[in-house]
């Protein structure tokens, strides 16, 4: 049985007042039939620990070196993370990818590090507009998983988390249909069955890309979707507990 996860994606937002008030307003909704997780950005990481302790709420960061340590000036190493509290670790997302340059490559070495420290590894996935528009979207999709399916090992696969974030619904308020999200779900859930069935039975397969509590349900019920990675909405109380209860 794979459990919802519904993992908040904050970006770069908030601030101590915020970070306080979000889990607050989430940790006062009291226990939820899904498993949840937020990724706070990495000043708050601590303050996030101390006010989810003692409840179900987990916390991860949002990126993490492909170092263990050492001269690496800015960098923040998945050891580091373990260290204070948080357990779990977004890796690849588009806007590391777009934006900083990290390739399929360095993202496996990311998640190696992440899983060498004992956190779960959610590892994004996702195609532009312009690579569906060109009905590439498998394609590029099963190149970004496959050095994972290659290198890494049933054990590891334990711990991983995967997140199908198509590009061009993530902050545009564009959702991917319940039937194309699922179809790319399947998809993955498929690649995932050629390296085993175990590893496709139990990986989750998170949906990212404008989840809100009104799309939610619809998006969840699918059977290959097993929660959503939610950036905007995650940073609203009534709109991310909403996603929850769906
Ligand atoms: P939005 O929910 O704001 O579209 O962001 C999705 C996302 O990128 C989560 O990681």
């Amino acid at each position: 049985m794979r459990r919802t996860l519904v993992a908040g994606n904050w970006k770069m937002n908030a601030s101590v007042e915020d970070t306080r008030a979000l889990l607050a307003g989430i940790r006062d909704a009291g226990e939820q039939s899904c498993e949840i997780a937020v990724f706070p950005p990495f000043p708050y990481l601590t303050l996030a620990v101390e006010l989810t302790a003692g409840s179900a709420i987990q916390v991860g960061a949002q990126n993490c070196a492909d170092q263990d340590s050492g001269a690496f000036t800015g960098e923040v190493s998945a050891a580091m993370l373990s260290d204070i509290g948080a357990s779990m670790v977004i890796l690849g997302h588009s806007e590391r990818r777009s934006l900083y340059g990290e390739t399929d490559a360095v993202v496996l070495e990311k998640t190696k590090k992440a899983l060498t420290s004992g956190l779960i590894a959610v590892v994004c996935v996702g195609e532009t507009l312009n690579e569906r528009q060109k009905g590439e979207e498998e394609v590029v999709v099963g190149r970004q998983l496959n050095l994972l399916l290659q290198e890494l090992s049933d054990a590891d696969w334990k711990n991983i988390v995967i997140a199908y974030e198509p590009v061009w619904a993530i902050g545009t308020g564009e959702t991917a249909t319940p039937e194309q999200a699922q179809a790319m779900h399947a998809y993955i859930r498929r690649l995932l069955a050629g390296r085993s069935a175990e590893i496709a039975q139990d990986t989750r397969v998170l949906y990212g890309g404008s989840v809100k509590a009104a799309n939610a349900v619809e998006l969840f019920s699918q059977p290959d979707i097993d929660g959503g990675l939610v950036g905007g909405a995650s940073l609203d109380v009534a709109e991310f507990l909403g996603i929850c209860r769906a």
